[in-house]
């Protein structure tokens, strides 16, 4: 299969951005797919989440030239990361006023062989690193908490998408739209009710339950297969892999 390089973004933080690249990544990878993690957040989540803890080079490194792909890659499990560093942050000040700002990542990305998924953690804005993130993606996925409020904001992010498909990346698509931390309450339902309805197709069947676990595995370094496979939290998100199969395979 050709690879598929998909984007998790949302402005918004703590919307499970992180915790889905992650499960889905690892979900995948449990499927028998090759999967590469890049963790393009300064702060390092998913890097820390899987138990990778101030790596010697990250991204930043990568993207600056300064170390060759194979010194960057961890491997852990079935997954491979390509972590992120603090350093990170001071990208967007120093390529400011660079003629290529926007294309540092998709650079990189295509030099990258033999993988079946790409999948890009963003950090929460649509500064030049989500820009980075969506410029060198095929899709993007947004998890979007099935909360009050989570909606707002949503229309700024589509116009950012709209922004880098009239300019950096025509070819750039919603690949699909993902309601996380769901309990029972009425506005739980009005939101996942709402993304089905307005967002057509791209909502994912599956939604992903508040779930303990989720918030536990990262303090063990483990994707929630490895931290417990009979959570909801494992659940959801292998339902949700086949889902993602399903809609990336053969395409
Ligand atoms: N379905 C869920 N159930 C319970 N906790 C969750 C769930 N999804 C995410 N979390 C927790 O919420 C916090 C924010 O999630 P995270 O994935 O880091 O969001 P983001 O990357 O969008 O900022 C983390 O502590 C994470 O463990
Ligand atoms: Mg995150």
């Amino acid at each position: 299969m050709k690879t598929k390089v998909i984007a998790f973004l949302n402005q918004k933080g703590g919307v499970g951005k992180t915790t889905s690249t992650i499960n889905i990544g690892a979900g995948l990878a449990k499927l028998q797919k090759k999967v590469l993690l890049v963790d393009f957040d300064p702060q390092a989540s998913l890097s820390c989440s899987l138990g990778i803890e101030s790596p010697t080079y990250s991204i930043y490194h990568l993207v600056k030239n300064q170390v060759l792909l194979e010194e960057v890659v961890i491997k852990k499990d079935k997954l491979s990361i390509i972590p992120a560093s603090i350093e990170l942050s001071s990208l967007e000040q120093e390529y400011r006023t660079a003629a290529e700002k926007e294309y540092l990542l998709k650079k990189i990305i295509k030099s990258i062989k033999g993988y079946d998924y790409i999948f890009i953690d963003c950090p929460p804005s649509l500064g030049l690193l989500a820009i980075n993130a969506l410029t060198a993606a095929h899709e993007v996925y947004i998890p979007v908490q099935t909360e009050f409020l989570a909606l707002q904001g949503l229309g700024q992010l589509m116009d950012t998408l709209s922004l880098i498909t009239s300019h950096t990346n025509p070819h750039l698509q919603v690949g699909g739209i993902i309601g996380t931390r769901f309990n029972r309450r009425k506005i739980n339902k009005e939101v996942v009710a709402y993304l089905k309805s307005n967002f057509k197709g791209k909502a994912f069947k599956t939604v992903i339950r508040e779930n303990v676990a989720l918030t536990e595995a990262p303090s063990f370094g483990k994707d929630i297969y490895s931290h417990n496979p009979e959570s909801n939290g494992a659940k959801d998100y292998y339902a949700l892999c086949k889902e993602v199969i399903a809609r990336t395979v053969n395409k």
